[in-house]
């Protein structure tokens, strides 16, 4: 098991550091000479099925579910089909309107949680077409999809989703683009400048980690002082919303610490209430339209004397003053942040649980694909 762990001490670490290779994977072959090519969907495409689109729902569970969150903003954005997010045990159970014009999308790293499988079930009952995305190769939701788009990163061993998280949401951003070209409503040249942004995103998570393994001490210190808190907040917004769900269920996930995700701007409305200075507070406040909202919000956590742990984009000294502790990622277009903002949230969560004792490669009452309901 060591020669399989390849130096590192846990799976966790090396599926961390793996990200940069599982993400140029997901991404080969799908982005030539600045040109999108999703040759998986070609059959689907053809058939006419994704010309009467009306609207998009992905189903998912945990991780998947929040890669799938992300995929909201991208693809209304690009293809302004509207998209709802949906975790599947809900879906199934909530008797919904679907036909022939609603694209289902199913985003399961393992291919084989359950729940996701019998919304896809339904979904296709009601006639409406389906996109499975997953990581697993001829796994059961292959077998209950149109079109597969693999993710292509490598097996993933650790319980908790890394890099397929992160290859979950290149892939649904690239069905994004996909879908807003066929409908006309993203020109070429935008394309063009956001796979040339997705292409730079593997060295820049490189850069993230080669920083962090440069200076492991901040990392580590950081997380031995966290290590005894026994909750903790993480606030977004826009897409920092999904990338705090994402870092609090890490966090709950490898060590057991209570955390919750919140948009930022929804803290006000009751979550403030507990704040104090023994429950500290993640914020993403990477480049965005958003920015300063996000800065007062961190202001309001601040009057309440918690303290403030940010993920910033790199040359924001600003940030500075409203921090008690700053993580920096590389800068890149504000959709593709998450992408980026959620290494150091990985590595937080990762470090924290070694500083706890846990048992990071399988933590307790979890499995890597749940295949009950
Ligand atoms: C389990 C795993 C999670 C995962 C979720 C969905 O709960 O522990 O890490 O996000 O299932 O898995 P899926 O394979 O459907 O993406």
């Amino acid at each position: 098991e060591a020669a399989e762990k390849g130096g590192y001490p846990h799976f966790a670490l090396k599926e961390i550091h793996e990200q940069p290779e599982a993400l140029r994977r997901a991404l080969l072959g799908r982005i030539q000479d600045g040109q999108l090519h999703l040759s998986e969907l070609d059959a689907l495409r053809q058939s006419g099925a994704l010309d009467s689109i009306q609207r998009i729902i992905i189903i998912a569970c945990g991780t998947s579910y929040h890669a799938g969150l992300l995929a909201k903003y991208a693809i209304e954005k690009w293809a302004r089909i509207p998209v709802e997010t949906i975790t599947a045990s809900e879906f199934r159970y909530c008797d919904p309107i679907i036909g022939p014009e609603t694209l289902c999308v199913a985003v399961t790293q393992s291919g084989e949680t359950l729940d996701t499988l019998v919304g896809i079930r339904q979904a296709r009952e009601h006639g409406a077409p389906v996109i499975a995305i997953t990581n697993v190769v001829a796994s059961a939701i292959t077998r209950l999809s149109d079109a597969v788009l693999y993710l292509q990163a490598g097996p993933e061993i650790c319980v908790v989703a890394t890099k397929t998280f992160v290859t979950s949401v290149a892939t649904l951003y690239l069905l994004g683009l996909y879908l807003g070209q066929l409908r006309g409503h993203i020109a070429q040249e935008q394309v063009s400048e956001l796979l040339t942004a997705m292409e730079r995103l593997p060295d820049q998570i490189q850069h993230i980690l080669d920083h962090a393994d440069s200076s492991d001490d901040e990392l580590q210190s950081l997380a031995k002082r966290m290590a005894k808190v026994s909750s903790m907040m993480f606030i977004g917004r826009g897409v920092g919303f999904p990338t705090a769900l994402e870092g609090a269920l890490k966090l709950k996930e490898i060590s057991y610490i209570h955390a919750e995700g919140f948009p930022a701007g929804e803290l006000k409305h009751g979550s403030i209430a507990l704040l104090d200075p023994d429950t500290p507070l993640f914020a993403i406040a990477t480049t965005s339209h958003i920015y300063e909202k996000v800065v007062s919000n961190i202001q309001e956590v601040r009057a309440r004397d918690a303290q403030v742990l940010v993920v910033a984009t790199e040359g924001d000294e600003k940030i500075k003053q409203h921090a008690d502790h700053v993580l920096y990622v590389p800068d890149t277009q504000e959709i593709l942040s998450p992408l980026l903002a959620s290494i150091p949230l990985q590595l937080f969560a990762y470090y924290v649980a070694v500083a706890r004792g846990c048992n990071v490669d399988q933590p307790r009452n979890l499995a890597k694909s749940v295949t009950v309901e």
